[in-house]
């Protein structure tokens, strides 16, 4: 069975103090994970160590980095790479969140370098992707999800795709407490499941965990993990209250 995940994106929250005490606070719950279970806390760079020490000795338990750039190395000042990621050892990297595609301006082309980059590094990418309101209110949601996929994922060889975890967040659903509806939700997986099984076949598009983005939070997660095609969720401000996130968690098939 594919995993299961309940990511937290921090974004760019918290002090240091605020970090471990959250990290203290959650894992200090002993919340017991399966088999095909896992929580990932995506911290801000200056954390990570802490953050990986701190999930060291938990069962499932990870860490991911928010960004990293899409060249090796050399004179990009301020710019983090997979490689010096690799060597703290993070498993996991988000990547094309719509923060970063509407700030930062990356691109579809862009992001399959930095897809590159991390796998090159045994990194596995957390691959945002979703559609803004107006795309959503044109119905239009099905072609402009599927070009994303298909501009930053599909260069990849089977041996590969199964290293990605993607998430669908819709633009209009992050950080507005607008939820897609479980249906809504579970349309779109199912949608993008078909167009992965159309590019590398049922057997590996039925092992990539799709996780659902966009105001998720205790009182809505069990209902939206609970779709069939939805594997979990990447959580942003409810991942920042303990009790939320502990119900989050506690919320996966
Ligand atoms: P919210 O959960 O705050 O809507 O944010 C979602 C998100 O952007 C996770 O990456």
């Amino acid at each position: 069975m594919r995993k299961q995940i309940a990511a937290a994106n921090w974004k760019m929250n918290c002090t240091y103090q605020q970090a471990e005490n959250l990290l203290d606070e959650i894992l200090g719950a002993g919340i017991g994970l399966g088999a095909q279970q896992e929580v990932v806390f995506a911290v801000p760079f200056p954390y990570l160590i802490m953050a990986n020490s701190e999930v060291a000795d938990e069962t499932n338990y990870f860490v991911a980095a928010q960004n990293c750039y899409n060249k090796k190395s050399g004179a990009y000042t301020g710019e983090v790479s997979a490689e010096m990621l690799q060597s703290i050892k993070v498993p996991y990297c988000v990547l094309g969140h719509s923060e970063r595609r509407e700030y930062f301006q990356e691109s579809n082309q862009m992001l399959a370098e930095k897809i590159d980059r991390c796998l090159e590094n045994d990194i596995s990418p957390i691959f945002c992707c979703g559609e803004p309101l107006q795309v959503r209110e044109a119905g239009t949601q099905n072609s402009f999800v599927e070009t994303q996929l298909r501009e930053s994922l599909f260069h990849l060889p089977a041996a590969s795709i199964t290293r990605i975890v993607i998430a669908y967040e819709p633009i209009w659903a992050i950080g507005t407490g607008k939820t897609a509806s479980a249906a809504q939700a579970q349309e779109m997986h199912a949608h993008m499941r078909s167009i992965l099984a159309k590019q590398y076949g049922p057997m590996l598009a039925n092992n990539i965990s799709i996780l659902y983005g966009g105001s998720v939070k205790a009182a809505n997660a069990k209902e939206l993990f609970s779709c069939p095609d939805v594997d979990g969720g990447l959580v942003g401000g409810a991942s920042l209250q303990t009790e939320e996130f502990k119900t989050i968690i506690k919320s996966l098939k």
